[in-house]
């Protein structure tokens, strides 16, 4: 089970809440495999990962335009296919129905972009605008 919070705070306040229900929706998934309730539980977990990437990724693409972000481009790339790969899970879904292995791969996608997105291109996104933040703004003197 992974602890929220843990090496992924960016310090930008709707990122890290939302990153954070993020955990939550992969640690419950994780938690209703092992009692056997995968099933109604992917359901839930699918409807919260939809939301994320149709109104998180958004806001967080906007964000990057606000803060004109050199990488955004690279940043959308993984986004979209994030997006893909989400798609992909939920047409097996819709089309062969429920498999046990169904909340696996849903999990460890998650999973795996919670350590090579949240934790690594999201937090850089961070980084840059906190140190933008930092020394920019210098008509204060
Ligand atoms: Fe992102």
């Amino acid at each position: 089970m992974i602890k929220k919070g843990n090496g992924f705070i960016t310090g930008i306040e709707f990122m890290d809440q939302q990153h954070d229900f993020f955990v939550t929706a992969m640690n419950r998934l994780l938690e209703a495999m092992k009692n056997g309730e995968g099933k109604e539980e992917i359901r839930k977990t699918m409807r919260f990962v939809e939301l994320h990437i149709l109104k998180y990724f958004p806001r967080e693409e906007e964000f990057m335009r606000e803060n004109s972000y050199h990488d955004i481009e690279f940043h959308i790339i993984q986004h979209k296919k994030f997006r893909a790969d989400f798609d992909e899970i939920k047409d097996i879904y819709f089309s062969k129905g429920y498999s046990v292995s169904l909340p696996l791969t849903l999990q460890r996608k998650m999973q795996d972009w919670l350590a090579n997105h949240i934790s690594k291109t999201d937090s850089i996104l961070g980084d840059y605008v906190n140190s933008v933040k930092k020394t920019g703004g210098g008509t204060a003197g």
